[in-house]
C-alpha cells in the first residue's frame, strides 16, 4: 500500500501535543523511582490497564497523576527530548508543544524551572533532528481565571521562551469567556492565542473562544458541525482546527474511527490539521493518527493527505520564511 507510506514520509507539523501527555508509563516509573515519588500503580503493566478511558474526565484524573513525578529541569528535559525524538521519525518538521504549568506549580515546581527544561529540549532538537519546535502555555480551565492570571505573571520574565497561550482541562462548565480578562492581557503581550473548544463542549464555546478570546486556532473544535453557521464562519476566515482522531476515539466523542467527522470539516472547506494529542496515553503518535484514520476512512486520498499536511504548517505560527520552505 502506498498511502501509509506517504502519510507517514510527508513533511508536517504538529500542533496539537500536550507534552505531558507524551510522558510513557516507563518514563513515569523511571522518574518516579529517580525522584522518590510514590506511585499507586504497581507496575508499568498495572498503569497501562488502567488507560480505558470513557470521557475527558476520566483521562485528565490518570493525566494530572501521572505528571506528578516531575519535579526537576531533568525532568521536563527528558520528557520533551523524548517526544522530539519520537516527532523526528515520524517526520514532524515543526512542533508547537502545550505544557500546563499550574500542574507543576501547584506541587511547588517554580515555572523556570518547567518552562526552562522544556525550552533547552526545544533549542537541542534544532541541531540534533532538524526539528524548530516551541512551546504554548496552557491555562487549566477548571481553576480559577485569578490562578491564570497568576500563572500569566509567573510567566513575565520568561515570555522569550513562549510563542503562545491557551485553554485546557475539563471543558463542560468552563466556558471560554471565564478566562477573557487574562487572554486580553496576552493578546497585549503579544502572544498568539489558541483554546480547546468543541472537543466534548458544545459550539457555543467555538464561537466564544472566538468572539471572547479571540482565539486563532480551536483545539479540537469537532462538535462546529452541529452549527452550520459556524462551519460557515470557520471555513471563511480559514480559523484552523488541530483534530485528534485517536484522542476523540479514546475518549468516546465519536464511538469508531470510521465515525469521526474530519472528512466532512475537511470537504466544508475547513483548515484542518491531524494532531496526536496525548500520545503515550491514546495509544498513537501523529502518524499513528494519520494511518490509522485513514484506514478506517477509505474515502480519506493521497490529495486528503497532502492538504492536511499543507494546512499543518499554514496553521502553525512559525516564521513565515520557514513556511515557505517547508512548502
Ligand atoms: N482536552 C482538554 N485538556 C487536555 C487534553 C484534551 O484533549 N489533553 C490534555 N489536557
Ligand atoms: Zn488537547
Amino acid at each position: 500500500e502506498r498511502l501509509p507510506g506517504l502519510l507517514r514520509a510527508m513533511p508536517k507539523a504538529e500542533l496539537h501535543i500536550h507534552i505531558e501527555g507524551s510522558l510513557e508509563p516507563e518514563m513515569i516509573f523511571a522518574l518516579a523511582q529517580r525522584n522518590g515519588v510514590p506511585l499507586p500503580y504497581a507496575s508499568v503493566e498495572e498503569l497501562r490497564r488502567a488507560y480505558a478511558f470513557t470521557d475527558l474526565q476520566s483521562f485528565l484524573d490518570i493525566y494530572y497523576a501521572g505528571a506528578s513525578v516531575l519535579l526537576h529541569e531533568q525532568d521536563f528535559y527528558d520528557m520533551a527530548r523524548a517526544y522530539l525524538a519520537r516527532a523526528a521519525m515520524d517526520n514532524v518538521a515543526h512542533a508547537e508543544i502545550f505544557f500546563d504549568p499550574q500542574t507543576h506549580t501547584a506541587r511547588g515546581v517554580h515555572i523556570e524551572t518547567v518552562i526552562n527544561g522544556l525550552h533547552r529540549a526545544c533549542a537541542d532538537a534544532r541541531s540534533s533532528h532538524g526539528l524548530s519546535a516551541s512551546l504554548i502555555l496552557c491555562f487549566l480551565r477548571h481553576l480559577s481565571e485569578e490562578d491564570a492570571l497568576a500563572t500569566l505573571e509567573q510567566a513575565l520574565p520568561l515570555l522569550d521562551r513562549i510563542v503562545g497561550v491557551g485553554l485546557d482541562s475539563s471543558e463542560r462548565g468552563h466556558p471560554p469567556e471565564k478566562f477573557a480578562r487574562v487572554f486580553e492581557r496576552c493578546r497585549a503581550l503579544g502572544l498568539h492565542v489558541v483554546a480547546h473548544a468543541g472537543e466534548e463542549g458544545p459550539p457555543a464555546y467555538i464561537w466564544s473562544a472566538l468572539d471572547v478570546l479571540q482565539a486563532e486556532r480551536i483545539d479540537h473544535g469537532v462538535q462546529a458541525v452541529h452549527d452550520p453557521a459556524l462551519m460557515r464562519r470557520l471555513a471563511d476566515e480559514r480559523i484552523p482546527l488541530t483534530v485528534c482522531p485517536l484522542s476523540n476515539l479514546k475518549l468516546c466523542v465519536f464511538p469508531r474511527l470510521a465515525d469521526h467527522n474530519l472528512l466532512q470539516l475537511l470537504e466544508a472547506g475547513l483548515a484542518v490539521t491531524v494532531n496526536s494529542d496525548d500520545p503515550a496515553y491514546f495509544g498513537g503518535y501523529v502518524n499513528d493518527n494519520f494511518t490509522q484514520l485513514f484506514a478506517a476512512v477509505p474515502a480519506l486520498t493521497a490529495r486528503h493527505a497532502y492538504q492536511l499536511a499543507w494546512n499543518s504548517f499554514e496553521a502553525s505560527f512559525a516564521a513565515e520564511a520557514d513556511k515557505r520552505a517547508w512548502h
